[in-house]
């Protein structure tokens, strides 16, 4: 993948944590997919009254993704202006696994620095489909 590919998706990402719907945690999170094919798909975190109910903006973006029929990505990035990089949640892990096993994971913070990972090492171990099979 292009560097150029990945510089889109980050912006994608930052425009997308503009919309951010965090009256409760303040805390604003901006995510984006990039797909197999080069298409970019952005969500934002949105929080709700009932707290249990919010999404994370990595699951956000890739339901995007996903309800428009794509099924297979290369990247996804995270953004937050935070001192420390945000990586994803346990639970956007497991998602993202679902889909994008082999997808790289770039976090950045408020001065731009990125920490890379894959999904994959982000949730060793993981239960997936394979796992539903009973022989
Ligand atoms: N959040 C995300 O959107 N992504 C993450 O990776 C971590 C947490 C959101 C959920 C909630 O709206 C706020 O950040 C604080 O946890």
């Amino acid at each position: 993948m292009t560097d150029s590919g990945i510089e889109k998706l980050i912006a994608a990402a930052w425009q997308a944590r503009e919309n951010a719907y965090c009256p409760y945690s303040g805390f604003a999170v901006g995510a984006a997919v990039l797909t197999e094919s080069g298409q970019i798909y952005s969500g934002c975190n949105v929080e709700n009254a009932s707290y249990g109910l919010t999404i994370c903006a990595e699951r956000a973006s890739l339901f995007q993704a996903v309800a428009q029929g794509e099924r297979r990505f290369t990247a996804v990035a995270v953004v937050t202006e935070t001192e420390l990089p945000t990586p994803p949640c346990g639970a956007c892990r497991q998602v993202l696994l679902e889909f994008a096993p082999d997808a790289r994971v770039v976090c950045l913070n408020r001065r731009r620095d990125i920490v890379e990972y894959t999904v994959r090492d982000l949730l060793p171990g993981a239960f997936s489909a394979e796992n539903l099979r009973d022989r």
